[in-house]
Parts: C-alpha cells; sequence; structure tokens
C-alpha cells in the first residue's frame, strides 16, 4: 500500500491532507522520516508508522472500547452536550468510526466503536440478542415485587409486548444489575419506570462476554483485540 493510501486509510484528513502531511516529513517509518507518498509497504502482518511522533499501528478496520463519562452525547452531530469524539482522536471520527448502539449523554460505562459496518450492525440488530448489563441506582429500595416484574416482562409506553429481562438482581438495596437483550430507546429506564421506580445513574458494566476494563479509566479508550472480539461474541477462552 502506498503511504498516502495508508494514511488516508487510517483517517489522517483528505488524499491533499496526507500527502502535505507526508512532505512535510512528519512521517517516519522504522525510525525513517518517509516524505514520498508513492512509497509502497506491505501492511502485513501490522505495519507500525509515526506521525508526529505518535505510534500508529495500521488497522483494515477499528474496533475501540470507550469508558464514556456522564454529559457526552453519542452522536457526532450533538444537540446540548459535547461529543464522544472529543474524547477520542480526530482520526477515529474521520474514518467513519461509530457508536455500536448509543448511551444517553447521562450513562456511563462501556461503549464500543468501530468502522465496520458489518460489526455495527450485527451488535445493534434487534434479531441479534446480545446480553448487556447495567448497574442502575435507583430512587426507591428495590423489592422483590420489582424485580419479579422486570424479569417477567413490562410494558413500555407506545408498545404491544412486554419487555422482559434475561436478568434482574439486588446489587445493593437501592442497586440494581440489570441484564437485557434488546438496545430499546432509554430501555433501562423505561423499564424500571413501569416497575414503579426511577433511575438515578445507569452504568453499563458489560456488552456479550466482554467488561469494561478494570484498568480504563472514565473518559479513556483502548483498542480491542481478536480475544476481546471473541469475548464479545460470546467465545470466551478462543485466542487469535
Ligand atoms: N437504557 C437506558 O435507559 N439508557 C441507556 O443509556 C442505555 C440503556
Amino acid at each position: 500500500m502506498d503511504l498516502e493510501t495508508l494514511l488516508f486509510s487510517q483517517g489522517f484528513g483528505s488524499r491533499r491532507q496526507c500527502r502535505g502531511i507526508i512532505a512535510e516529513g512528519r512521517v517516519r517509518i522504522a525510525g525513517v522520516v518517509r516524505d514520498d507518498p508513492r512509497d509502497d509497504f506491505p501492511v502485513m502482518p501490522e505495519l507500525e508508522f509515526e506521525v508526529d511522533d505518535h505510534l500508529w499501528t495500521y488497522r483494515e478496520k477499528a474496533y475501540v472500547a470507550l469508558n464514556k463519562p456522564a454529559g457526552y452525547e453519542c452522536s457526532r452531530d450533538p444537540q446540548h452536550h459535547l461529543s464522544i469524539f472529543h474524547l477520542l482522536p480526530p482520526q477515529f471520527a474521520e474514518r467513519g468510526m461509530q457508536a455500536v448502539g448509543r448511551l444517553d449523554q447521562d450513562t456511563t460505562g462501556l461503549l464500543l466503536l468501530s468502522d465496520d459496518g458489518a460489526f455495527v450492525h450485527a451488535f445493534t440488530s434487534p434479531r441479534r440478542k446480545v446480553p448487556k448489563v447495567y448497574l442502575a441506582t435507583v430512587r426507591h429500595p428495590l423489592d422483590d415485587e420489582q424485580l419479579t416484574k422486570l424479569r417477567e416482562g413490562v410494558l413500555l409506553h407506545g408498545e404491544t409486548k412486554p419487555s422482559a429481562a434475561l436478568a434482574a438482581a439486588r446489587r445493593d438495596e437501592r442497586l440494581l444489575e440489570l441484564t437485557v437483550l434488546e438496545g430499546k430507546y432509554r430501555q433501562v429506564k423505561r423499564m424500571v419506570a413501569a416497575s414503579g421506580n426511577r433511575v438515578e445513574k445507569l452504568h453499563r458494566e458489560r456488552v456479550g462476554g466482554y467488561a469494561l476494563p478494570e484498568s480504563l479509566a472514565q473518559g479513556a479508550w483502548r483498542w480491542l483485540d481478536e480475544s476481546d472480539l471473541a469475548a464479545l461474541r460470546g467465545e470466551p477462552g478462543k485466542t487469535p
């Protein structure tokens, strides 16, 4: 792959901007400045390159986990708050990465992003039932009746079929662990409201078999590798 195409594919701007970055001598491969956009490099197995002293690895498709803080909208064109893309390198938006299902602006925790359309579709399709584990701090003490309602199904406003949690458990008097399979608009808040309580804080802990890493600080992101993707798909123990 030539150098211009390499930078372009990784989100470093238009082809013209990529040629400019290269001509300015800002790109190095194996420690050597590369200033010819037509220079050719094999991208396999994993080509590393530096732009402005920052090290990147070529990725055909990008998969990322973000520990989303409150106060950020998942849209690239937010209405009232900053976009989550403020927390990420500009190359991510440039190469077309998008959130894999949205979290409300006040929800925290695990958010996946990718530019792999098939992956985004597979994990957001209503037909693909991916369990998502949420921790909800609720206003009123949880009782068994509420938990039973959540497990057996509650009717959400405007819907004809009840929505049931895969699991609903009390972690504390006012801390609910809820596992849902669908990703309907404000699903957890609406389900909890329909069970007679109210969500005051919401955090996503897990998607499929992939849990938010404890080492990932709020606002920080990390690449997902093959074993993370296998865990997401519910294939624990599978190695790359
Ligand atoms: N359910 C909600 O109500 N909000 C979220 O952000 C995610 C799930």
